[in-house]
């Protein structure tokens, strides 16, 4: 009894204190960056900014909020239509129409032919790209729902069409005193050891946390034993993250690969920098939450963008943020 009153307590308090947070993020959104941190404004012709399901939900505001801050944006969205949809809702609400610069293109995170048309576009229309914002995601479970039905569609499109997309992006972006951006959207429930939802197995846990432990090799054993356990049945909730099993494993391999490809990047010489980090946009009122979540898209998205758009000193790579603050993995 006395456990749960303190638990609630603690609850209430980490609650309070999130508030607190997004009160004060919402002042920052009133002040202007300032021009010493616009590295994009150096470059000319304007920076190239991809953003991945960018049709819909947070995509399309990351997307607007980009091309406000004068970046030219390519909405990748898996359905060609929706992308030229989305764009021109983007271009018809700006308040400076003739300022904004976006287009769009068919991308299919999930599939690997999809990934190398549109890089090959990508070259052969802007020599490359500045910032990727790996956004494009799934999640099926909804309200208390816990099904792994589609366990393998999550982790192939959160975790295997992110990665793809890293892949696919490192050779083609730009080279500039500036350095470039990738930005990949993920989740709290990713946290290997969230209070809440954490990996069961210790020894895993520990090595999804230890730099000198953590490896591709790993976090794709883990996505595989969880895959193998699932076709036969045989996965327990005690040994898995237990709200959102699929969903969460998949963020948790986007967070711990945001941290290993950071790592891996962070010797690139001078010129040829590549700042990788990930962020959890909070609850969501989006068609992935069925429009429940705690804040609108345009607030989800803030933070993915604050982060593209940070300069690159003092460097910022292979952290966690949310409410444009750094958080635990
Ligand atoms: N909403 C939240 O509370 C919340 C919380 C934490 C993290 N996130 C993360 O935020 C990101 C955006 O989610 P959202 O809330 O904005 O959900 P959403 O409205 O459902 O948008 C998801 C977007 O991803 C696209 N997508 C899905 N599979 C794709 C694929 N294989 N290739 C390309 N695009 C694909 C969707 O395209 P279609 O229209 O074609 O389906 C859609 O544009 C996701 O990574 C999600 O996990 C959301």
């Amino acid at each position: 009894m006395v456990i749960s009153v303190d638990g609630s307590k603690r609850k209430e308090a980490a609650r309070e204190r999130r508030e607190q947070r997004r009160r004060e993020v919402t002042l920052l959104w009133a002040l202007p960056y300032e021009p010493h941190q616009r590295w994009l404004d150096r470059l000319a012709p304007r920076a190239v900014a991809v953003v991945t399901g960018a049709n819909r939900g947070i995509g399309i505001e990351a997307a607007r909020q980009l091309a406000y801050h004068g970046l030219h944006v390519v909405l990748a969205s898996r359905d060609a239509a929706k992308g030229q949809e989305a764009a021109g809702r983007i271009l018809a609400e700006a308040p400076d129409e003739a300022s904004v610069s976006v287009e769009s293109w068919q991308l299919d995170v999930a599939d690997a032919a999809s990934v190398q048309a549109f890089a090959a576009w990508a070259v052969e229309t802007h020599g490359g790209i500045h910032v990727l914002v790996n956004n494009a995601g799934v999640n099926f479970n909804k309200g208390a729902d816990n099904s792994v039905e589609f366990a393998e569609q999550v982790l192939k499109t959160n975790y295997c069409g992110t990665k793809r997309m890293i892949d696919a992006m490192i050779p083609l972006m730009k080279h500039s005193p500036y350095g470039a951006r990738i930005v990949n959207v993920s989740s709290r429930l990713g946290r290997a050891d969230g209070r809440r939802n954490r990996i069961g197995i210790a020894s895993l846990r520990d090595q999804l946390l230890n730099d000198d432990r953590l490896s591709e090799q790993l976090i794709d054993e883990m996505i595989t034993k969880f895959l193998e356990q699932v076709k036969q049945g045989t996965w327990s909730s005690n040994e898995w993250p237990k709200i959102y099993t699929d969903y969460s494993i998949s963020k948790l391999a986007v967070n711990v690969y945001t941290r290993l490809m950071a790592r891996r990047l962070s010797d690139r010489p001078e010129g040829q920098k590549i700042y990788i980090n990930c962020f959890c946009p909070g609850w969501v009122k989006t068609a992935m939450t069925g429009w429940e979540g705690n804040i609108s898209a345009e607030e989800g998205a803030d933070t993915g963008v604050w982060l593209a758009l940070l300069p690159q000193e003092p460097p910022t790579n292979g952290k966690f943020f949310a409410e444009r603050c750094e958080i635990s993995f």
